[in-house]
């Protein structure tokens, strides 16, 4: 089965079970996401991630049944990618219920029925079965469950336990595990989650009845329903208004949602492997064309480098495509170390020709059916892709003779070096050192890394904060450059971020992440929003907040750095309520006291800055 097929089934099983296809939501998160006190997280890592406001009882536009195929990255586990089950991007298929029991006046579900309301474990479970079985025909008798076995803070699912009984699952095959196991969210340190229930796939039966979590290399988890049904909050509001950041897990407590969800994640590469019986998720279509490339380009060819190769490339593909361009912070690193580790391998495979708008246009057409913006950005993929190798390929061919200077184990000064002058992200370098049975002392390399961080973060907010001069028309410029910055994420989107600000007596200079020109009509309407905004003749407040609550506000702004526990946050809007203000940045200041004394904003220009940054310059007059 190709993977396009398995899409089709799923979205096409839930369809007719009541469910609407929701679109894949961007790998970088809206800010709705945040707001919502899941916390800010770097990417989307599971389809649940952008429908938390619903999941916490706002109503969805297209109802309570939900069915989509998420783009998700996950890169806690970067390090093992090409063994044959880690990879970074993935795509999950998931099947939501937002809310149990139905409201009054739409009819409950049953099970295989195609009611509209929500539904809770009967349907979740049944479908589930019945989808693997009878729709991917998988062997029932290599499937083996897991229900959540209770602790303080919720009890024994015996709910889920009896419905697999009853459909048929034996008990044999039936485990109970502990929250470790088998309990699922939030996403970032608080927001909804809840007990699930997990199918795991028998790749090798050779014996009979096994614990899943007991022989782990013989089984594969394909699908997990979650039950959400809990809002994980800080416990102590005293706390809370003190110092988010210092909640430790002991500080957290279980609340009962309002409305109990059901939220089913199924990944599609694993899911494609166990259908085909394919030994690995590399030997599936959405990776072989790609290796075959690989392979074929390789003068030295080995799996290994092979599969870090194609999975970060594809990853750094799907990034791109949403608005992410390679920095030395954040998102931008994430991407600069997918970029560079996989430039790296390709020098291990011996690939000297030019590959990388060889591998994006495979990786283009394998899902350009289903994700349009793949083709749509391919040319500046491939640009940004380049650009950054040849800033690499400069760095490493004088990294590498550095390196091999170095006498001994690797120093955190050695390591940083590497970075600071080499461009050498860390894993690089420890890669290097495992293969010349060479130690990196990390622990004082993240410490000089943060008090670096630190530093650059300061001399920025100086600049940004201070600005170059300082002027009654700077300060309103940077009112104005606020106003401006929300603006464009109206227009343009929620991957709009801010990658430089310049301001003079004159005009504003802002950077942004973007992927192409802008229209005269989004020109237009920017600017009009920001004049609404001046015409209404808002508020700018202050506040200093520790970060964490800052982030739970959603507040925008060059929050790549790492800043200090606590921060400024500017916020403009109607009145002195943070939480409904139209602009919330960190900021250093000085600014305008109200929007009304800005006068008129207009747009002079606006141009590329590379691949996926524009610049605009404005005036107020
Ligand atoms: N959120 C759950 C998961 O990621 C189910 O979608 O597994």
């Amino acid at each position: 089965m190709k993977s396009k097929e398995l899409r089709q089934k799923f979205l096409k099983f839930f369809e007719d079970r009541g469910h609407r296809i929701i679109p894949s939501a961007s790998l970088v998160p809206s800010e709705s996401v945040d707001l919502a006190g899941t916390q800010r997280v770097l990417f989307t890592t599971a389809g649940m991630h952008p429908l938390v406001p619903y999941l916490l009882g706002q109503p969805h536009p297209l109802g309570k049944r939900l069915v989509n195929v998420q783009k998700c990255l996950r890169t806690d586990d970067i390090d093992q990618v090409g063994d044959s089950v880690h990879n970074t991007f993935f795509e999950m298929l998931g099947n939501w219920s937002l809310g149990d029991p139905a409201s009054p006046d739409l009819p409950r579900g049953e099970a295989g029925g195609i009611g509209q309301g929500g539904y809770g474990k009967v349907e979740a479970i049944s479908w589930s079965y019945d989808f693997l079985i009878n729709h991917l025909k998988l062997d029932a008798k290599r499937i083996y469950v897991s229900v959540f076995a209770g602790d303080d803070d919720a009890p024994f699912d015996q709910e889920s336990f009896d419905i697999w009984l009853k459909l048929g699952m034996p008990e044999s095959h039936i485990f109970k595990y502990g929250k470790k196991d088998n309990w699922w969210g939030p996403v970032g340190p608080t927001g909804p989650c809840g007990p699930d229930t997990e199918m795991f796939f028998d790749i090798n039966p050779s014996s009979g009845p096994v614990d899943p979590s007991q022989d782990p290399n013989r089984f594969v988890e394909i699908w997990n329903d979650v039950f959400m049904e809990y809002d994980r909050k800080i416990k102590n509001q005293k706390a809370k208004s003190k110092n988010l950041t210092e909640i430790t897990s002991s500080g957290y407590e279980y609340v009962p949602l309002k409305q109990k969800n059901v939220d089913t994640g199924m990944g599609l590469e694993r899911m494609l492997a166990v259908v085909n019986q394919a030994p690995s998720i590399y030997e599936t279509d959405v990776f072989l064309p790609l290796l075959k490339q690989i392979e074929e380009l390789s003068a030295a060819f080995n799996v290994k480098s092979s599969r870090i190769v194609a999975d970060h490339i594809r990853s750094s593909i799907f990034l791109i495509a949403d608005g992410v361009t390679p920095s030395n912070v954040e998102r931008g690193y994430i991407l600069r170390r997918l970029i560079r580790r996989s430039i790296r391998h390709t020098s291990l495979l011996g690939i000297n020709k030019d590959f990388l708008s060889d591998l994006v246009k495979i990786v283009v057409k394998t899902y350009g059916d289903f994700y349009p913006n793949l083709v749509e950005f391919q040319n500046s993929i491939i640009d940004v892709l380049q650009k950054e190798e040849s800033k690499f390929k400069k760095a490493l061919a004088n990294g590498i003779k550095q390196f091999e200077k170095i006498k001994g184990d690797i120093t955190s000064r050695d390591a940083f070096n590497l970075y600071q002058n080499f461009g050498f992200p860390i894993e690089l370098t420890v890669e290097l050192a495992g293969e010349n049975n060479k130690k990196v002392d990390m622990v004082s390399f993240e410490k000089e890394l943060k008090a670096h961080q630190d530093l650059s973060r300061q001399a920025s907010q100086k600049t940004k904060g201070g600005l170059a001069v300082q002027s009654d028309k700077a300060a309103k410029l940077h009112t104005a450059t606020h106003l401006l910055h929300q603006a464009l994420r109206d227009v343009l989107g929620h991957h709009v971020h801010q990658t430089g600000s310049h301001i003079t007596d004159e005009r504003l200079r802002f950077d942004f992440s973007h992927h192409s020109k802008m229209t005269d009509e989004q020109l237009k309407k920017t600017e009009d929003i920001v004049n609404q905004k001046i015409q209404a003749n808002l508020k700018v407040h202050k506040k200093v907040v520790p970060k964490a609550a800052a982030d739970e506000m959603g507040a925008i702004g060059l929050f790549d750095e790492k800043y200090g526990d606590l921060v400024k946050v500017y916020y403009i809007g109607e009145n002195d309520k943070i939480e409904s203000a139209y602009s919330k940045e960190f900021c250093g200041g000085p600014h305008a006291q109200s929007t009304g004394t800005l006068g008129h904003f207009k747009i002079i220009k606006e141009e590329s800055l590379g691949a996926n940054v524009r610049r605009i310059y404005a005036t107020i007059r």
